[in-house]
């Protein structure tokens, strides 16, 4: 080994020993008749002085030409800080190394950004230069969280009788709802295989084949609109059991949960964890993943909206419409009249036509400019029905149901953050359950899979199937942590008949489902177990006990919002001859 020590380990109880540490040079001070080092790797810091009586003028003469990221190992003796020079936020602040011999075991050129600097340089830099992005602090951090993560979990499943099982990369289309990212074959020219949009399918196989207990920790392909919680390559949690139901699956999962709380936040979770269904998810709070780290709920106005002769409020609410509300206590305080214009133009953004108001005045009374088309008695039930009180800010939005949801969502998110409800740095897990099966897909005309194809509806709503798919509810659970969807699963279909009949709702004509589900529609037939399972976004659950605001920040080697990797320049062209032996031909003109 070249060093005794790592940059992050010596403390004063060392002092008096002679050591070798190996880095790079992260910062340094020249102070006339010596040179400070900070010496890092990813262990931390460690200050290195060269300065007499340690080190020899030779020495000191020598140090004048360390660089920026220049890499040493340095020989020397573990001292006290003079008094007053210890660094209390640094864990080898009591300590520093005075240098009697250094060896330069390489140079740098001058690095584009610099791994020190606290000022954040611009994401492309980063990206290009990951090798010297992946060099700050923040970063190595996240990567070791990542790592702590992913070990919890699988020992979390060991222990729990898992087995950890490899399913291909190279495999067929999986329809988890976005497009597939195609690999052509040499060997079959014309064909092609689909990267998996996750192991769904070979998991379902590992159920029928026996396994009973299946867990990966499998890398994802999708090749839909990126986000900032959305990767084109991304890596799952993925897990399969048999003969369970949901509440086996949550329980299971809760004990991870209470396990990964523990360890990086210090949060003691009472289990189980809070479970919602989704109706009640899409009352309350007008989505499906919500933040339930403060409340700002959802209030239905309709019925009393529709005896407004305000014509917004009684149009809508007579023609099938919702008029839904939200009463930010002490919102007054927070939003001037200007605030409140702002607030109409954000929720304009999310299809709201506008955003009908009221202050609540000290006498408890409603007022706003469009209060002369209420009457006392209206505004007193509007009063009573959101609970108001002085100070208090009500916001109505009257529109289609999913409107209202979308809107006042993105607005109790905003106002929530704005008025500074909860802590950001908290963490909250619940679940939301009962989704319903289908989504009715108004573009294409036809029901869309709300998980995927393969989920099972609950058994009490089965009959509903043939008559109201829009009401079937699934047997489906997601995991939310602070208003993000951090993993989903359900439980599936394990009968051949009920998935045909769920592919032909779908529109998937038989011959189609033959051709792509051929063997999965076979294999429930050879005594398939009632299984079912989750996968977890490992790179989100990254961000949200990083606290990153973006996915990029949780991943090694991320892809840009155009799905290209700036350091290898990913995806490039290949040759004409590779193209030939795959029997393609590029055409860039339609
Ligand atoms: P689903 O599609 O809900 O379920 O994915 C599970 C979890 O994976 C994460 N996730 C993503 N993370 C980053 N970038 C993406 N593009 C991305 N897409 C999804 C989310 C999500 O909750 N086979 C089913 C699971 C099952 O039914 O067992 C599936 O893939 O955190
Ligand atoms: P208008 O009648 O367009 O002048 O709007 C009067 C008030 O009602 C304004 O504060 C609008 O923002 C609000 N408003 C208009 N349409 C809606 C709607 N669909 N839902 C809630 N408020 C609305």
């Amino acid at each position: 080994m070249l060093r005794t020590h790592t940059c992050g380990e010596l403390r004063a109880e060392q002092v008096g020993q002679s050591v070798t540490l190996c880095g790079w040079v992260d910062t340094y001070r020249d102070h006339g008749g010596g040179l400070f080092v900070d010496l890092r790797d990813r262990y931390g810091l460690t200050q290195v002085v060269f300065n007499p009586p340690d080190s020899s003028a030779e020495v000191i003469e020598a140090s004048k030409s360390l660089r920026s990221e220049y890499v040493l190992a340095v020989e020397g003796n573990v001292a006290e800080r003079p008094t007053g020079m210890a660094n209390p936020k640094l864990a080898t602040g009591a300590i520093e190394v005075r240098v009697t011999r250094f060896r330069l075991l390489n140079k740098s050129l001058t690095p584009p950004i610099s791994p020190s600097s606290l000022e954040l340089p611009g994401e492309d830099l980063r990206l290009k230069y990951r090798y010297l992005d992946l060099r700050r602090r923040e970063m190595q951090q996240t990567l070791m969280l990542r790592d702590r993560l992913i070990k919890q979990m699988r020992d979390y499943f060991a222990e729990h009788d898992f087995l950890d099982v490899e399913t291909p990369v190279l495999g067929r289309s999986t329809p988890e709802g976005a497009r597939d990212y195609l690999v052509p074959s040499r060997v079959h020219p014309g064909s092609f295989y689909a990267l998996p949009q996750s192991p769904q399918l070979y998991k379902q196989i590992l159920m029928i084949a026996g396994y009973d207990r299946y867990v990966q920790v499998a890398r994802c392909f999708r090749d839909e609109d990126l986000r900032a919680d959305r990767q084109p390559e991304f890596t799952q949690l993925d897990l399969e059991m048999s003969f369970v139901d949901a509440d086996d699956i949550m329980n299971l999962l809760d004990g991870l949960v209470v396990r990964l709380a523990k360890q990086e936040r210090d949060i003691d979770l009472s289990v189980p964890l809070p479970r919602m269904t989704y109706a009640e998810a899409m009352d309350r709070f007008g989505h499906d993943a919500p933040d339930l780290r403060f409340g700002l709920e959802l209030v239905d106005c309709t019925d009393l909206a529709a005896e407004a002769e305000f014509r917004v409020f009684s149009s809508v609410a007579n023609s099938g419409g919702k008029v839904r509300c939200i009463n930010a206590k002490n919102g007054t305080k927070h939003y001037s009249r200007r605030g409140i214009d702002a607030l109409t133009k954000f929720v304009g953004d999310y299809g709201a036509k506008g955003l009908a108001w009221f202050r609540v005045e000290e006498d408890g009374k409603l007022n706003s400019t469009i209060a002369k088309n209420f009457t006392a008695e209206l505004l007193a039930k509007f009063a009573q029905r959101m609970e108001a009180e002085p100070g208090d800010l009500l916001l109505f939005v009257a529109d289609r149901w999913e409107v209202t949801c979308k809107a006042l969502h993105a607005l109790r998110t905003k106002m929530g953050r704005e008025m500074k409800l909860y802590d950001p740095q908290s963490m909250h897990f619940s679940w939301v359950t009962e989704f319903p099966m289908f989504e009715y897909d108004d573009e294409a005309e036809r029901w869309t899979a709300m998980h995927h194809p393969f989920t099972a509806p609950l058994e009490e709503d089965l009959p509903l199937l043939d008559q109201q798919p829009g009401k079937c509810r699934a047997q489906a659970y997601d995991l939310v942590i602070n208003g993000s969807e951090a993993g989903g699963g359900t439980i599936r279909i394990h009968d051949a008949g009920t998935q045909q009949k769920v592919f032909g709702l779908l529109g998937i004509d038989e011959q189609t489902a033959r051709s792509q589900f051929g063997f999965l529609l076979e294999a429930l037939q050879y005594g398939a177990p009632p299984h079912g399972g989750i996968a977890l976004g490992i790179d989100r659950l990254v961000m949200l006990f990083g606290q990153l605001e973006n996915i990029r920040d949780a991943i090694a080697f991320p892809k840009t919002q155009r799905a290209a990797d700036l350091m290898t320049e990913a995806p490039g062209e290949v040759d004409l001859q590779q193209l030939r032996e795959l029997g393609l031909r590029i055409r860039l003109d339609d």
